[in-house]
């Protein structure tokens, strides 16, 4: 399947249409960038590693029965997906209290939060990513309550199902972002990426952090074996591509 037109560049992947119109191609480019964007590097096979990561995610939601955008991987970093239209919400999930939530809250930083905390931001790097409420989403008119349910029900449930899937990885899945949006019959599937660019993911024994939170501390010659580690910890050695 060929790249047609380009009609999307965001901060780390870029979107193309096909020649099939409910199909596009998203390719992970090798950028890391860090404070809405404030700050960017380019690292060698990011974007193969972080793209990889992705898919298999997505194929463990799907045997899972969460429904995602991923189509195949044609190549290390180039992901074939349902075209969807993106519902600007980035959906939070904390199992453990840290980042903004301890800067912004009294609250202690390691803290576990069973139930898990479940936050709505605005996905508007002008703004800085506002948080939302159900009457903001509504202002805004972003979402209807009924697809605002949808997107707290899909979270969680992805949530429950990647605990368990980086656990058996010696990983605990400390929180992450995931965004949606909804495919040309209106029903609202999992997007974008899940991958170390959005999620905290900490050694089980050590609690060694192995995701972009390193690159956001200006560890930037560590952020590469930490995505490395995780790759090396969840794709089987059949499913690894060539380097
Ligand atoms: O910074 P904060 O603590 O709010 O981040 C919570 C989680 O959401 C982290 O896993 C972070 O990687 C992710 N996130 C993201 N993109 C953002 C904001 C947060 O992937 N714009």
């Amino acid at each position: 399947m060929d790249k047609k037109e380009l009609i999307n560049s965001g901060k780390v992947k870029s979107v193309f249409t096909t020649e099939n119109e409910d199909e596009v191609i998203i390719e992970f480019r090798d950028d890391m960038t860090a404070g809405d964007g404030a700050r960017k590097e380019v690292m060698d096979k990011k974007g193969a590693y972080n793209a990889t990561i992705s898919a298999k995610i997505f194929k463990v939601l799907e045997e899972n029965g969460v429904e995602t955008q991923f189509i195949d991987l044609p190549e290390p970093n180039v992901m074939v997906a349902k075209k969807l239209e993106m519902i600007p919400i980035e959906v939070i999930v904390r199992n453990i209290a840290t980042g903004s939530l301890v800067r912004n809250y009294p609250i202690e930083d390691g803290k576990k939060l069973d139930p898990p905390i479940l936050q709505m931001d605005y996905k508007d790097d002008e703004y800085h990513d506002p948080m939302l409420n159900r009457s903001l989403i509504k202002a805004l008119e972003i979402a209807s309550d009924e697809e605002i349910e949808i997107l707290i029900e899909k979270a969680l449930k992805i949530n429950e199902v990647l605990v368990k899937f980086f656990a058996d990885a010696g990983i605990i899945l400390v929180d992450f972002k995931v965004e949606f949006g909804k495919d040309k019959d209106g029903n609202i599937l999992l997007g974008d990426e899940i991958s170390p660019d959005g999620c905290r993911l900490w050694d089980s024994e050590t609690l060694e952090m192995l995701d972009k939170e390193l690159f956001r501390k200006g560890k930037d010659n560590e952020v590469m074996n930490a995505y490395i580690e995780v790759y090396n910890r969840i794709i089987p050695d059949e499913e690894k591509f060539d380097v």
